[in-house]
C-alpha cells in the first residue's frame, strides 16, 4: 500500500511527521537512490529503500509507546531489590525492552509512559523541558481558596520555591476535596509536598495526563500502545522542546544539558535493546 513518506518515516519514530518534511524538503531522503523532495511523495515502504542522510530506515528497530495505568502499591521501576511488584509484571506479552519515562510514588497511580525510545525519554525528563503532568488529588479537608492562590503562585518546599502550578477544584465532601494539579517540575514526591505545606495532605494521588497523553479510562493494571497521532504529538512536543531549548540558549549562553539531544533529529538509543 502507498503512504506518504513523510508517514513512513514517522511510523519508525525517527522523526514527527512534521521534523519528516523537514527532512524531506531539505534533500535528507531518498527512495531508491534518488532525492524526493516533493512533500505529496507517496511510496509503498514494503517495496522501496528509503534512506534519511544515507541511513537505511527499515534496518532500525521500531520504536514502542505504551501507556500503562500504574495501580496503587506498584514499584515505577522495572526491578525492586525488596521484591514488591513491579510495572514489568503488568508489560504481559511486550518482548521489546522498554523502559518508564519518570517515576510515580509506590502508593501513586496513574498514567506512566514506557518507551524503548531513549532520546524522546530523555528530552520529557529534563528538568529544562518543563513538561506539564496533571494530578488528580483526593486532599484532607475543604481546600480554600487562599491555600489555592498559593499553590498557583508557588510554594515554599526545603529545596526551594515551586514553580507556578494550575489548580482546578474538581469536587468537595464534607472532610475532603478533590483537586486537578499541573505541574511542570518533577520533583520528588512534589504533588505531596506541595499540600502538605499548605496543609492539605494527600490522600490519594492519580497521575491523569502527560504533555499531550491522557490517561483515559485505562484500569489500574492495564496498558495500551500509544495511537500513531499521540506517538507523533510526543515527538512534536519534545522537537519543540529542543528546539526552545536550542533557540534560547543562542540568545543567552548557558551550559547544555548532560546528554543534548539532537534538534537535527532523534539518533536511534544504544540503551534500547530487544530481549
Ligand atoms: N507527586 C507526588 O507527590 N507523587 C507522585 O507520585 C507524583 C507526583
Amino acid at each position: 500500500m502507498e503512504i506518504r513518506l513523510q508517514k513512513v518515516i514517522a511510523g519508525t519514530g525517527l522523526a514527527s511527521r512534521r521534523k519528516a518534511e523537514e527532512w524531506i524538503a531539505a534533500g535528507r531522503v531518498t527512495v531508491n537512490g534518488k532525492v524526493v523532495t516533493e512533500l505529496g511523495t507517496k511510496v509503498d515502504p514494503d517495496r522501496v529503500h528509503i534512506k534519511v542522510d544515507g541511513k537505511h530506515i527499515s534496518s532500525t528497530q521500531p520504536y514502542v509507546y505504551l501507556l500503562l495505568n500504574k495501580p496503587k502499591n506498584v514499584m515505577s521501576t522495572l526491578n525492586d531489590p525488596g521484591g514488591r511488584p513491579t510495572v514489568k509484571d503488568f508489560l504481559r506479552g511486550i518482548s521489546v525492552r522498554v523502559f518508564p519515562v519518570g517515576r510515580l510514588d509506590f502508593d501513586s497511580e496513574g498514567l506512566m509512559l514506557l518507551t524503548n525510545h531513549g532520546d524522546l525519554a530523555q528530552t520529557l525528563l529534563h528538568p529544562r523541558y518543563h513538561v506539564p503532568k496533571t494530578y488528580l488529588i483526593k486532599i484532607k479537608q475543604v481546600v480554600t481558596d487562599d491555600h489555592i492562590r498559593q499553590l498557583e503562585q508557588g510554594v515554599q518546599l526545603e529545596d526551594g520555591m515551586t514553580s507556578p502550578a494550575i489548580v482546578k477544584k474538581v469536587k468537595k465532601a464534607k472532610l475532603n476535596s478533590w483537586l486537578e494539579i499541573t505541574i511542570r517540575e518533577g520533583r520528588q514526591h512534589q504533588v505531596k509536598r506541595m499540600m502538605e505545606a499548605v496543609g492539605h495532605p494527600v490522600l490519594k494521588l492519580t497521575r491523569i495526563k502527560m504533555g499531550p497523553l491522557l490517561l483515559g479510562d485505562l484500569e489500574p493494571g492495564e496498558f495500551r500502545y500509544l495511537t500513531d497521532r499521540e506517538a507523533n504529538a510526543l515527538r512534536e512536543l519534545a522537537e519543540q522542546k529542543v528546539a526552545l531549548a536550542e533557540d534560547s540558549a543562542q540568545q543567552v549562553p548557558r551550559p547544555r544539558p548532560k546528554r543534548p539531544v539532537s534538534r537535527a533529529g532523534w539518533a536511534r538509543s544504544k540503551k534500547a535493546k530487544v530481549v
